[in-house]
């Protein structure tokens, strides 16, 4: 009898001390074929009815017991596997798998706009917008390019079904929209995307991006568009380059200038990026033609001024050295990471 108690004693002992490896021992040690109380119920046989009505009855007691709490044992080792187990896959949505984070960055060509809206807006523009789908009027007419001018030639424009509409080819039509709106004195920008039908190569894109500016008022004159234009130049690029004003030709403006600047790659002596010339072309610019300000019913004897249109993407080639236009947009992370 007491041999039993002790027996249930040591097993519940092994019980609790096993891991998920060694519970099978224990029961195969005291339930398993040859186990111990298997030995002792098979032995029953030996004893007197009596005794073995007894023993029998203990000997099933112990049997019942172990059974259970191995299998209650069974159960806890399970539960807990489980736990760890959950534990381990819930994932933590706030880690990272590339920490440090590297952090988002603008595009190079919006981070060379910021740049140029803020020295503008610094030098007393206001920055606006205007529709990318212009009408005739407003991208050509309005600007003084009549039907049928061969002005028209200069810029491949790409027309919306029905020919009414059209991508605008630059950001000129901004001004007409603005000087509609708002009597003089006005002093603008229009940062914003430009289409041109043509085929992309290094140096060109079918989709470009510019900044319009011109100032309308009494007594502008070309010395407030330099003006302008160099400490524009001066602030974005630096103050220890050269910039020239070349006569040129545009029909919204009379007269008319192209801007260089001294090339920064060579300082002038002449490269590959300023192809041997030393300078660098960078912008367009002149004095709004009369018929400009007339067609937004302007006094045109009382208010002149000046307006330029600035390529953004020439621009960002020229200051961080890239050779190929088509980069811009092509996504490619090993290169935009750069800026
Ligand atoms: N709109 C001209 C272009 O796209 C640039 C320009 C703007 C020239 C304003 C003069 C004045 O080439």
């Amino acid at each position: 009898m007491n041999d039993i108690g002790q027996l249930i004693d040591e097993a519940s002992k092994k019980i609790e001390n096993a891991n998920v490896a060694t519970l099978e021992n224990v029961r195969i040690l005291y339930l398993g074929k040859n186990g111990i109380l298997t030995q002792i119920l098979k032995s029953l046989s030996q004893y007197s009815i009596e005794d073995r009505k007894r023993i029998g009855l203990e000997a099933n007691r112990a049997k019942q017991i172990i059974e259970s709490g191995i299998e209650n044992k069974k159960k806890n080792l399970e539960k807990i596997l489980l736990d760890e187990k959950t534990q381990k896959e819930k994932l933590d949505y706030s880690q990272s798998f590339y920490f440090p984070f590297s952090k988002g960055s603008f595009h190079p060509v919006v981070q060379t706009i910021k740049g140029m809206v803020s020295i503008f807006e610094s030098l007393g523009f206001l920055s606006v917008e205007g529709p990318e789908i212009e009408t005739d009027w407003y991208n050509f007419e309005a600007l003084n390019i009549p039907k049928n001018h061969p002005a028209r030639d200069v810029q491949d424009t790409f027309y919306i079904a029905g020919m009414k509409n059209l991508l605008r080819t630059h950001t000129s039509p901004g001004q007409i929209h603005v000087m509609e709106k708002q009597k003089p004195p006005v002093k603008v920008i229009v940062p914003g995307r430009v289409y041109r039908n043509e085929a992309s190569d290094p140096s060109h894109s079918s989709t470009f991006h510019q900044i319009e500016g011109f100032e309308v008022d009494e007594n502008i004159s070309f010395v407030d568009l330099k003006t302008v234009l160099i400490e524009f130049i001066y602030k974005f690029f630096g103050s220890d380059l050269n910039v020239r004003f070349r006569p040129s030709h545009f029909q919204f403006t009379e007269p008319s200038a192209e801007v260089d600047i001294q090339c920064f790659f060579c300082k002038g002596k002449g490269c590959r990026i300023c192809k041997n010339s030393g300078w660098i072309e960078a912008l367009g610019c002149g004095m709004v033609h009369p018929n400009v300000l007339k067609a937004v019913n302007y006094d045109s004897e009382k208010y002149t001024g000046y307006a330029f249109g600035i390529g953004v993407e020439r621009i960002t080639m020229l200051k961080y050295g890239i050779d190929d236009i088509r980069l811009f947009y092509e996504n490619d992370l090993r290169f935009l990471k750069q800026f």
